[in-house]
């Protein structure tokens, strides 16, 4: 899999990832206009371009509040996404090239105001899924939100990562259609925050193309 290029889809109108992205950005819009005065913290987990959270920061109200990382292993959509940043004066936000599997990468930041986990779940085992949910109750500050993506093809596992959150004291806050040709979820936190773990990989990025070949037809992650 190209993960730039799997990108250009962003730049069709009319494709199901361009819903995606707008679902996307409208929680975190509103994630960001019910935060508490004061700075905010965000990370993004395998952020790719950041079209996300950057379009959205461009000219939100709480733009200069945010501090925010985003992890991405490809350096070309890092390079993309600090170009947007550099473009939008975001000078809180840093773009990491590395691997954003590691609770390494977070344990400064955490808990954050905003978490995003969009491309993830439908490129990873359901083990590795449950087992990044979980990790959200420390990457997560208490009244923060979880933004999330995973595909509604087979097997749908978006009812399952619902379960996975609540039982961990998320409260879910809003969830696209069943037939909207695209699973977001967001959730808020309302625990207390765990420690991070230190030096803990969270998952292994499978890709949904490697999947499709062991379960059944996947998505766009
Ligand atoms: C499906 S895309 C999603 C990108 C972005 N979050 C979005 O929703 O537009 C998945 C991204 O994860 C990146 N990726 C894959 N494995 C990674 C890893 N271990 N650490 C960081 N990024 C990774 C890929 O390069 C790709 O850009």
């Amino acid at each position: 899999m190209d993960w730039r290029s799997w990108h250009d889809q962003y730049d069709r109108p009319d494709s199901s990832l361009v819903r995606r992205l707008r679902a996307v950005q409208a929680q975190i819009r509103a994630a960001l206009d019910r935060s508490p005065a004061g700075p905010l913290r965000v990370v993004s987990l395998c952020a790719g371009q950041g079209r996300d959270l950057l379009e959205v920061l461009a000219d939100h109200p709480r733009r200069d509040d945010v501090r925010a990382r985003l992890v991405e292993l490809d350096p070309r959509n890092t390079a993309f996404a600090e170009e947007l940043v550099r473009a939008a004066g975001l000078h809180q936000v840093e773009v990491v090239t590395a691997d954003a599997s590691l609770t390494d990468q977070y344990r400064d930041m955490a808990p954050a105001d905003l978490v995003l986990v969009c491309g993830v779940f439908g490129n990873v085992t359901d083990a590795d899924i449950e087992r990044t949910v979980d990790a959200c109750t420390a990457l997560c500050r208490n009244g923060g939100t979880v933004v999330w993506t995973r595909h509604r093809g087979a097997p749908d596992r978006v009812p399952l990562v619902c379960e996975w959150f609540r039982t961990r004291g998320f409260e879910l806050e809003w969830l696209s259609e069943p037939d909207a040709g695209f699973g977001v979820g967001a959730h808020r936190f309302i625990g207390a925050p765990q420690p991070v773990a230190p030096a803990a990989r969270l998952f292994t990025f499978v890709g949904y193309d490697v999947l499709r070949r062991t379960e059944e037809p996947a998505g766009d992650g």
